[in-house]
């Protein structure tokens, strides 16, 4: 392509797809958006503004930015009909069920941006996906704690927004923090694409088949709910809870090193980096950033700092090249600011949508693709004779 360089990382007879939004360099623990580093877009950028750029491929002017911002605000309110579906859940329904089952429906509210051979019809539905999910997850927080939805209040920005419809309370105003919207806003960031991750793949493979873009949403997020995947971070935070102080670390690391023990250190390891997660780097940075800013001391924290230490220098680890990935850290910083372990993964796939979207997007507009067939290598019985009952 012009100007894109194609960098063959020496496993192109495996690559399931070609792309030009998200490189990562595994061994370097480099992550680049359309050439942008994380690093550099998490210091400075919003994640509006990296959702144009995932989505148009630059990032925007002002104006392009505030048009953007705009036209994502005018649909955030979502079909009054779906508030009576969260109904149907029980209370303790896990928030991931609720966003698979809200957002699989929302084809049935939005016909008119369903049709994936119009483009314009894919813009809307890209833009309702982006611009819906904070509602959908502030929703499902709100119905499993018991208190009234709140309609979105689009004078605030995008993350403003989400922290008040799922934090505030109609008996009064809800101030939002300066801090915490930027550092909610870095976590949008950091979790909003990350190349082909399984539940991107699995959004890639549904759209290859022509279903409808909010189905292709939908299967993402029943993928990422997986604790080797997206669960990972509510799984972290359990972990660090059941370990608790820093003297019992040693007693898991032997465990996770154990074979015979299934026992993982969640939010360790990668499919991808050996190397440092660049994305654990920001966000351990902005847990100390968070719990200054809110005079928090959450003793988890120094047990998480300890055990990386460790983990870092055990041989078993360096051998494996084994590191911190963005899950490790995270559910610290979302703990700290009110979210309930279970909300964890409902976060990540509200910041992966913008990611889902645009690598369907690119999929779906290539003239040539085809629908996905993965293959297999067979290893059943040859051909043989059936056998009556009588005879077997
Ligand atoms: C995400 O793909 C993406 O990009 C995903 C993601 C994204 O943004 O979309 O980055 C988000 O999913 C991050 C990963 C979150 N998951 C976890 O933190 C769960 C804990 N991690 C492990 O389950 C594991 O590291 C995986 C699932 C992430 C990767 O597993 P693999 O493919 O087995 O990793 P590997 O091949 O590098 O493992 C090398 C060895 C293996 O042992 P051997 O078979 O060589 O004897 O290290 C072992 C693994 O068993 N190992 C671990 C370990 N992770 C791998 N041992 C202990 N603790 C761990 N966490």
């Amino acid at each position: 392509q012009t100007g894109a360089f194609t960098y063959d990382p020496g496993f192109t007879s495996t690559a399931s797809c070609e792309s030009s939004l998200t490189y990562i360099d595994g061994d370097e623990g480099v992550l680049l958006h359309r050439g942008y580093p994380i690093g550099q877009l998490a210091e400075h950028s919003s994640f509006m503004e990296v959702s144009y750029l995932l989505l148009n491929g630059e990032l925007p002017s002002s104006e392009e930015l505030d048009e953007f911002s705009y036209t994502i605000s005018r649909h955030t309110m979502l079909h009054e009909q779906l508030a009576t579906f969260y109904r149907g859940f029980r209370r303790d329904a896990h928030p991931m069920a609720i966003m698979c089952g809200v957002v699989g429906a929302l084809s049935a509210f939005y016909h008119d941006s369903t049709d994936i051979a119009d483009p314009q019809q894919r813009k809307i539905a890209s833009h309702r996906l982006i611009a819906k999910m904070p509602t959908i997850a502030a929703m499902a927080y709100k119905y499993s704690v018991g208190q009234p939805f709140l309609y979105p209040d689009n004078s605030l920005s995008y993350t403003g927004n989400f922290l008040r419809m799922t934090f505030g309370v109609p008996a009064e105003p809800y101030e939002v923090n300066p801090v915490v919207e930027r550092a909610m806003d870095r976590i949008f960031i950091l979790h909003a694409d990350h190349e082909q991750n399984a539940s991107t793949s699995t959004v890639r493979l549904a759209g290859s088949s022509g279903a409808n873009p909010f189905a292709c949403i939908a299967a993402g997020i029943a993928c990422l709910w997986g604790p080797a995947h997206g669960g990972a971070n509510e799984a972290a935070l359990n972990m660090l809870k059941e370990i608790g102080t820093p003297d019992k670390i040693p007693h898991y690391i032997d465990r996770a090193k154990d074979k015979n023990d299934p026992f993982r250190l969640m939010g360790f390891g990668h499919r991808v980096y050996k190397n440092y997660d660049p994305r654990a780097t920001v966000m351990q940075k902005t847990v100390r950033e968070v719990f200054e800013a809110l005079k928090v001391n959450d003793p988890l924290f120094e047990t998480a700092l300890q055990l990386e230490e460790i983990a870092l220098n055990d041989p078993y680890f360096i051998e494996k090249k084994l590191f911190p990935n963005v899950d490790f850290y995270s559910g610290i910083i979302l703990s700290a600011i009110g979210f309930p372990t279970t909300m964890f993964t409902a976060l990540f796939a509200l910041a992966r949508t913008v990611g889902w979207v645009a690598q369907w997007n690119e999929m779906i507009s290539d003239p040539g693709q085809k629908i996905g067939r993965p293959r297999q290598l067979y290893t059943g019985p040859t051909e043989r004779d059936y056998v009556t009952v009588d005879k077997r």
